[in-house]
């Protein structure tokens, strides 16, 4: 990784070595099909480290998104009649956690970030249902995202939902081996605090199944409406019943195998992660126009992608700037995730509900403005991070 001529890339795969021998012992089984025993005992096992009691594996985050509406939404129906469903969401995320909304045809609310942090603000949380439920226009989930790996404040999340008796559906994709403290003395997985969390094990995240994804709850029934819809809805019959229209989302035992080896190496990689971050603020923090979001004082994140602001009225150059200085260096880096509410497929959903309401999205604006996504793979070197950081620090200054 440390040579020049070889890619350093944003966030690639890291196998711990045990990965192929499940893979074998799923071939040797002959459960190529899917499902089989290496899908029982990832979702047995992922149960474990997340303290989710019933989790469904299945083929994306995505999928598993999809999946908890599907199920949630048929329990809700808090709008009124004439008017789409609406879900609230955080406007900084991944459009794979809200895609699934509009394959539903619900309409969706983006919020900011809270200043300081990735994830949803949850004043701007309070305020919006309160909005809402002055109007008996209350939202039939809220989908808050952690991001970057941070646990998103959901304790008080979920305190708000449960006073507006609104489906929490924790967009945990990328906060896989995540924590926080949930405040009454426990340190909790990301998505512990909610009606359902999805998480993803796609080809960049923290640990991978090559793709993947996860979706656990506390709630046995909701998993099992999941489990069947996930299985073309197919009733207990012996012959092919359908009552419901399902998908073919299940997750195939060759790549659970995968994901089997991978859980085994989940502490390691977060460790790592860590680490890296932490060279990148010790090197990077110093340098005048370079700076960093702080860890909530609750969390223990994951680290997934360590994020560096650049501003360029001190550093001299932009974020832009940074990102084809590195790629000329055969170095991979990304623009923070381009807000929801900015998003052209997006922009009349958008103006019409800010016509109703305007809300702000500063926070979220500037982190996308300044942001920049740096390598952050668990198998990245030492030295590798150093030369990463004097290559920004190069950029200081130079003329555009
Ligand atoms: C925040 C977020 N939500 C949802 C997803 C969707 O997961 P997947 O790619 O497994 O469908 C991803 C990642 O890819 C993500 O980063």
């Amino acid at each position: 990784m440390s040579n020049s001529n070889n890619r350093i890339f944003l966030s690639p795969p890291h196998m711990g070595g045990s990965e192929s021998q499940y893979v074998g012992e799923a071939f040797q089984s002959n459960f190529i099909a899917p499902l089989g025993p290496m899908v029982n005992k990832f979702e047995a096992e992922f149960s474990k480290i997340s303290g989710l009691p019933f989790c469904l594996a299945v083929s994306s985050g995505t999928a598993a998104m999809h999946l908890a509406l599907r199920c949630l939404s048929n329990r809700s129906s808090t709008e009124v009649d004439n008017r789409k469903p609406v879900i609230i969401a955080s406007s900084l995320t991944f459009i794979g956690s809200i895609s699934p909304a509009c394959f539903e045809g619900i309409d969706l609310v983006f919020l900011d970030s809270s200043y300081g942090s990735w994830n949803m603000d949850t004043d701007l949380l309070l305020a919006e249902l309160e909005w809402r439920k002055s109007r008996d226009v209350l939202p039939i989930a809220v989908i808050p995202t952690d991001l970057y790996g941070e646990p998103s404040n959901l304790p008080k999340i979920r305190e708000i939902c449960l006073q507006f008796q609104i489906p929490l559906i924790s967009d945990s994709a990328e906060a896989v081996g995540a924590h926080y403290f949930d405040g009454k003395g426990n340190m909790r997985h990301a998505g512990f605090d909610s009606d359902a969390a999805v998480f993803s094990f796609n080809g960049n995240k923290i640990i991978t199944t090559s793709g993947g994804g996860m979706l656990g709850s506390h709630d046995e029934v909701f998993i099992n409406h999941a489990r069947k819809l996930a299985t073309q809805a197919r009733e207990e019959f012996p012959w092919y019943e359908h009552a419901e229209i399902g998908y073919n989302y299940r997750m195939s035992n060759i790549v659970a195998a995968i994901g089997v080896g991978q859980l085994e190496v989940l502490e390691d990689r977060v460790n790592r992660r860590r680490a890296i971050n932490a060279m990148y603020h010790d090197i990077l923090s110093p340098i005048e126009g370079v700076s960093f979001l702080e860890e909530p004082g609750y969390a223990i994140g994951n680290q997934w992608l360590t994020v560096v602001f650049i501003d360029p009225a001190t550093f001299g150059v932009d974020n832009n700037f940074v990102r084809e200085v590195l790629e000329t260096n055969n170095i991979e880096s990304r623009p923070v995730w381009k807000p929801m509410h900015m998003q052209p497929v997006f922009r009349s959903m958008v103006a019409r509900y800010q016509a109703e309401r305007v809300r702000k999205y500063d926070v979220c604006e500037e982190y996308f403005s300044k942001g920049l996504c740096l390598p952050s793979g668990s198998a990245l070197s030492d030295s590798d991070v150093e030369r990463i950081c004097s290559i920004i620090i190069s950029c200081r200054n130079r003329k555009v």
